[in-house]
């Protein structure tokens, strides 16, 4: 992170109207032209990704990074790790050769916007688990697989240990990529995404371990380590798993011809009994290729669901759960922080970069490249 004393502080954005805002963010934009990206994720709020040049899921996004040719920054609405993975993929060698040596800078509008998911899988307890496996079987036998939704650092260890990057939307054919490679997969960090993509390929839950890091053989007898197919991490979103199997059952009791569509980070009680299951991106197509008239009760993030509300007022859609359930982290970017992040960038000073180690960034190149060269 680079903050220079030449930088416009933050606090006075945070009194400034959304309007006023509004308009700064339109004429830094205008400033900075083709030399600014600015990427949203789909949970992001609705006054913030009116903003985004470029909106997706974490597949797309990582994609559009990939191929960034003219642009010299990018602002990333959405989270740490998917920021880390812009760094990674924007600043592939080949890409800097053709810029003739110039990287691209990636922002976060807010270093607090994080994912407690990927806050539940630390490199050195990966490295430990991977240790303790060895004692019991052969780690050449076991292509490690890390959610997107993670650490630099996990990438790195995939792409050093012969394993890949998946996520929501891939995740099938990333572990159909796996089990071509060796006989078992360890992934992280997310258990549900892991055990509903396993369940749909024919593998039950008596192979699929869960590693607790906190516990020795991370819970488990050598015997199932040992009859393993799928080591799965003891992780999860802290928003979908408020998901619940009563929620799919009252919803069903009461709307006729409902249809229930959730992300494949809800827990495997509602993702079974889910009429569809997919990346936001699968949920969004989902909804806008469906006939007028059509019921959904949707189980993901409360902002995405609210959008498809508004946007499809000719289709019933409910939130699934009773409760609030919204990704705090991703709402911390707002306006204020988008606005403050750009004007910093047209007056030459970069606020909260996110620029991944070389040796890291390296070794992630490698786990991500597989993944998307996996179709
Ligand atoms: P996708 O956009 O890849 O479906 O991921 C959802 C998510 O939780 C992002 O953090
Ligand atoms: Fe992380 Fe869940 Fe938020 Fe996605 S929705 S960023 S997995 S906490």
């Amino acid at each position: 992170m680079s903050i220079t004393i030449e930088s416009y502080p933050f606090a006075p954005y945070r009194e400034l109207s959304n309007a006023e805002l509004c308009s700064r963010i339109q004429s830094a934009k205008q400033q900075l032209g083709s030399s600014l990206l600015i990427l949203g994720h789909h949970y992001q709020q609705d006054e913030v990704i009116e903003h985004a040049d470029l909106k997706g899921d974490s597949y797309q996004l990582s994609k559009l990074a990939a191929e960034s040719s003219d642009c010299r920054t990018i602002v990333f609405c959405g989270v740490h790790f998917m920021a880390e993975t812009a760094d990674i993929l924007a600043n592939r060698p080949d890409r800097i050769a053709i810029r003739g040596g110039e990287r691209v800078r990636v922002v976060l509008p807010d270093m607090a916007a994080g994912c407690s998911m990927a806050d539940m899988a630390a490199i050195r307890q990966v490295e430990a688990a991977w240790d303790q496996l060895g004692d019991v079987i052969d780690t050449n036998d076991l292509t490690p697989v890390t959610y997107i939704n993670s650490a630099a650092s996990l990438k790195a260890f995939c792409g050093k240990h012969g394993g890949i990057v998946c996520t929501s939307s891939n995740a099938k054919a990333v572990l159909e990529w796996a089990f071509k490679q060796r006989k078992r997969v360890f992934f992280f960090p997310d258990q549900h995404l892991g055990r509903n993509t396993s369940l749909k390929m024919g593998i039950t839950n008596e192979f699929m371990p869960v590693w607790n890091p906190h516990e020795e053989m991370g819970g488990n007898s050598r015997d199932a380590i040992d009859s393993s197919k799928v080591i799965l991490w003891k992780g999860h979103c802290s928003v979908h798993q408020m998901f619940q199997a009563d929620h799919v059952h009252s919803f069903r009791k009461r709307i006729d011809g409902i249809k229930i569509l959730v992300h494949p980070e809800c827990p495997q009680e509602v993702n079974d009994i889910a009429d569809i299951s997919g990346s936001t991106s699968k949920i969004i197509e989902t909804v806008k290729q469906s006939p007028p008239g059509s019921k959904w009760a949707i189980g993901t993030e409360l902002h995405l669901v609210d959008r498809l509300k508004k946007e499809h007022p000719e289709q019933e859609i409910h939130f699934l759960s009773p409760l609030v359930c919204m990704c705090a982290t991703m709402y911390r970017i707002d306006l204020a922080h988008l606005c403050w992040s750009l004007e910093n960038i047209v007056v030459g000073t970069i606020v909260n970069e996110i620029k991944v180690k070389e040796e890291t960034a390296r070794w992630s190149v490698v786990a991500l490249e597989r993944m998307l060269s996996v179709k």
